[in-house]
């Protein structure tokens, strides 16, 4: 039985009462990515198991330990996506979407799946919101990119958190690297976990990011990356920065992120926080010139980046980052008596056409109970319809937050009212009636022409 009211381990409900700081974050994301030319993707939940294995790589973390692959009644092998860029890839290529011209721009907001210990900031279901180039090798789009991600923290007001970059190089000086990294972590063998005992001959850079404690430590005084890249990339690393700094985004060059995934390749980076404790990346990306090649496409330079939502709302949360208050209803409407509930009823369908959020009684309580209410859903102005003002034709309203009352003719209610709604915002309208209640009641009454 108590399954049936237990949420699995590692998932989150995203309750009523939040919804709107996650609908206040995407939107400003949305925005952000559009400003500079990216538009939605959406892609299935699952893919092929095969693509992830091929993009994420063999050997990461992520594909050896953490993805939910299951296999269908058909026989195929499905698996839950835990990022986005391999979905996004496939559909590029799929799609041809390359036809409508490079570079292609895109972004989403998705939820990933990834088999891990659940702790703060890291869940088996999680967020991510992120970007990704098709067609530009150009250290502008590397730029571009991360003042993207940049500016979604800026515009949020996340201070505490610092952008770290890297050069991992190409496929030609990566030879090298991996070379010196083989011949390190040989000679530091009984310290490796078995996972990267076998990723030793197959790919060491990978136990760079392995998450065993022992590992970890080897990998801390392992050779780093950039004192192996060849000239041409250490040329793109160098302009990347110039661009950085032609848009006064600040960075450190941290010359240990490798990144986890097995796809990058030169530019890599990473916004880091130290509020959150352990799991403090918040976003994470690069450059992956080998990719749309390896998925079977032309070679399609590309690079993005992705960050998890929950993680940002931690930090948010932990920097005290102000997030809009919940909507509240703007006015309720209770009726006492059989005419008035058809009349509220009516009045409410056309307040919310109008745009005007409205709430009436659907459960059937008394006028006192109704007005409780009322106050719990913290409505802004509240009406009291009886039979008598539909005879009158007149009703009140009451600004919940002053008590103040005023009177209005029932048939220009809606209209009156949403007009003011939609010129001065409601915040204004409460300020006119904090200033002077007649001036408002004598609009809504209408004895204003429209627009006053
Ligand atoms: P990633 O570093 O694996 O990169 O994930 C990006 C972000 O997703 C992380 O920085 C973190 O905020 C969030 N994240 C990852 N795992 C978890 C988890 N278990 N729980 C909560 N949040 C998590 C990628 O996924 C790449 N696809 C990014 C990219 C796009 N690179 C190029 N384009």
């Amino acid at each position: 039985m108590e399954l049936l009211t237990k949420k699995v381990k590692g998932a989150e409900d995203i309750l009523p009462a939040d919804s709107h700081k996650w609908q206040f974050v995407e939107e400003l994301m949305r925005d952000e990515a559009e400003k500079s030319g990216f538009r939605e993707i959406r892609t299935p939940v699952f893919e092929h198991t095969v693509l992830f294995n091929r993009s994420v790589g063999e050997t990461t973390d992520v594909v050896q330990k953490e993805m939910y692959t299951f296999n269908t009644k058909g026989g195929e092998s499905i698996t839950l996506r835990p990022e986005g860029t391999a979905g996004a890839a496939r559909a590029y290529l799929e799609h041809a979407i390359y036809n409508d011209g490079l570079p292609v721009k895109v972004y989403y907001q998705l939820t990933c799946y990834r088999y891990e210990k659940a702790q703060a900031g890291r869940q088996r279901e999680f967020h991510q919101f992120g970007m990704e180039t098709y067609g530009s090798a150009d250290a502008r789009a590397d730029a571009e990119m991360i003042c993207a991600a940049n500016g979604i923290f800026d515009r949020l007001g996340v201070e505490d958190i610092r952008l770290e970059i890297n050069s991992i190089g190409c496929k030609t000086c990566r030879a090298d690297y991996t070379a010196a990294l083989k011949e390190y972590f040989s000679a530091n063998k009984d310290e490796l976990c078995d996972t990267c005992l076998s990723r030793l001959e197959r790919n060491p850079m990978r136990i760079l990011d392995c998450k065993n404690e022992s590992c970890k430590k080897v990998a801390a005084k392992a050779p780093v990356v950039l004192d192996y890249i060849c000239g041409d990339c250490s040329a793109h690393f160098e302009k990347v920065k110039t661009f950085l700094d032609a848009a006064d985004v600040e960075y450190t060059v941290n010359p240990t992120i490798v990144r986890g995934l097995d796809y990058y390749t030169r530019t890599v980076f990473e916004f880091v926080t130290d509020s959150i404790g352990a799991q403090g990346t918040v976003c994470g990306g690069g450059r992956y010139d080998g990719l749309i090649e390896e998925l079977g496409g032309q070679p399609t330079p590309a690079l993005g980046f992705a960050m998890g939502i929950e993680r940002l709302l931690l930090v948010m949360k932990a920097q005290n980052v102000e997030l809009p208050e919940a909507p509240t209803c703007d006015i309720y409407i209770a009726a006492l008596g059989e005419a008035a509930e058809v009349k509220a009823f009516k009045l409410a369908q056309q307040l919310r056409q109008s745009s005007i959020s409205a709430e009436i009684d659907i459960v059937g309580r008394g006028l006192r109970a109704q007005m409780k209410y009322a106050n719990k859903i913290n409505a802004k102005y509240s009406v009291v319809i009886g039979d008598d003002d539909i005879k009158n034709g007149s009703v009140k309203v009451k600004d919940m937050k002053t008590g103040e009352t005023f009177d209005a003719l029932l048939d220009d209610f809606v209209d009156i009212f949403a007009d003011k709604f939609i010129e001065y915002g409601l915040g204004a309208v409460s300020e006119l009636i904090g200033e002077d209640s007649d001036k408002l009641g004598q609009a809504l009454l209408g004895s204003l022409p429209h627009g006053n």
